[in-house]
């Protein structure tokens, strides 16, 4: 089966961090995020990934390249970008037979065997992958009726509306037949979850239910964060993590779950914190402390700093005695003075 994976949106609500690079390749303990997501298509012999991009697309490709372990990787370009409903209509000519269709920002382990089986058993033209979720207000969710036949749609309903326990979200994973794809029209941006699914309603549209999986979707600097702390922690069943060969001085310490990027220097007496991951060809000066951040490749910090709970991009430099004790994300290519305050 091939899969056609969203990679276009231009992750606003990531900023700084996806202001020089697209969400896809964004670094998670040193790893571009995509590869998380194709290791788990791997596991279902997954023969071709479409990735249909439009955010600095060079770079994606740059990073991806054409294959993945095994996985055949093939790009689409959008001049402008169409909603996931024209990006996928515009994938149409890769789509033979069923399809995988997924957002490019999910991290799971979703068993698309199983769904592949409901969506064949149902004789479905499509069926929605759904995550039941209590805290459910803040998500689209998805009423079925007792045979797993899509009823209706509905937009962050409040739990007086619903009155459920759990509720069934979205979780941006779609099984396509060619039909629904000769619904959709060509060269037009819009959405498929509010302008095609509604439509499919009562035609053979199913929605197929899993529980108590990992289940993120990384759209926010907030959740950015919880995966590279359960790829730390194990909590996520992918682990693509290792730490490169760096240089330790003498009396630098890195305490665990942690990771360090090959080529990086730790200065005598530096100290790297428990869950903290440290890029490639990174410099953490003399005596410096660097506690709960990411830091991206190549970022210099100079001697005496103290840094907690950062995220810094790739190229940034901070020089001696910074103290930033602030929750905060420094850009791409930040230039901080020495003695710099930010926070407590
Ligand atoms: P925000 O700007 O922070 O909302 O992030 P986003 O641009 O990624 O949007 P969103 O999280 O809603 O998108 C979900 C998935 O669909 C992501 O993987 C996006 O890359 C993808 N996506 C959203 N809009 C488009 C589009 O117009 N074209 C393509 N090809 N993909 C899109």
């Amino acid at each position: 089966m091939k899969a056609v994976i969203l990679v276009g949106g231009e992750g606003t609500r990531l900023r700084p961090i996806t202001l020089m690079m697209p969400k896809p390749v964004t670094p998670v303990a040193n790893v571009p995020m995509m590869f998380y997501m194709l290791e788990w298509l791997k596991k279902y012999k997954i023969e071709e990934a479409i990735l249909v991009a439009c955010y600095l697309p060079e770079k994606l490709r740059k990073v991806l390249g054409n294959s993945y372990k095994g996985i055949k990787l093939t790009y689409i370009y959008e001049e402008t970008p169409l909603g996931t409903g024209g990006a996928i209509k515009r994938a149409q000519k890769h789509m033979k037979g069923t399809t995988l269709v997924l957002n490019g920002d999910v991290i799971t382990d979703f068993n698309i065997a199983k769904m592949l089986q409901f969506h064949n058993k149902n004789c479905a033209q499509a069926t929605i992958g759904l995550f039941s979720v209590k805290n459910y207000s803040a998500f689209g969710v998805v009423e079925l009726d007792n045979t797993g036949s899509v009823k209706r749609f509905l937009e962050k309903p409040s739990k007086e509306e619903l009155n459920v326990e759990e509720a069934n979200i979205n979780a941006g994973i779609y099984l396509l037949e060619p039909e629904v794809l000769e619904r959709m029209k060509y060269g037009k941006k819009y959405s498929i979850e509010r302008e095609v699914f509604p439509g499919l309603v009562g035609r053979s549209f199913y929605g197929f239910v899993e529980k108590n999986i990992y289940w993120l979707d990384m759209g926010t600097p907030e959740r950015f964060r919880k995966f590279t702390t359960d790829i730390l922690e194990k909590n996520y069943s992918i682990c693509l993590a290792v730490n490169g060969k760096y240089l330790k001085a003498a009396g630098a310490k890195v305490f665990k779950p942690s990771l360090i990027g090959g080529g990086t220097r730790l200065e005598k007496n530096s100290s790297i914190g428990a869950l903290s991951v440290i890029g490639k060809n990174c410099r953490i000066g003399e005596n410096s402390v660097v506690e709960n951040c990411i830091v991206f490749d190549g970022v210099k910090i100079g001697k005496n700093c103290f840094l907690k709970n950062v995220i810094i991009c790739s190229g940034a430099k901070i020089a001696e005695e910074t103290k930033i004790t602030a929750e905060s994300i420094l850009g791409p290519n930040t230039v901080i003075t020495a003695y710099s305050r930010i926070g407590g």
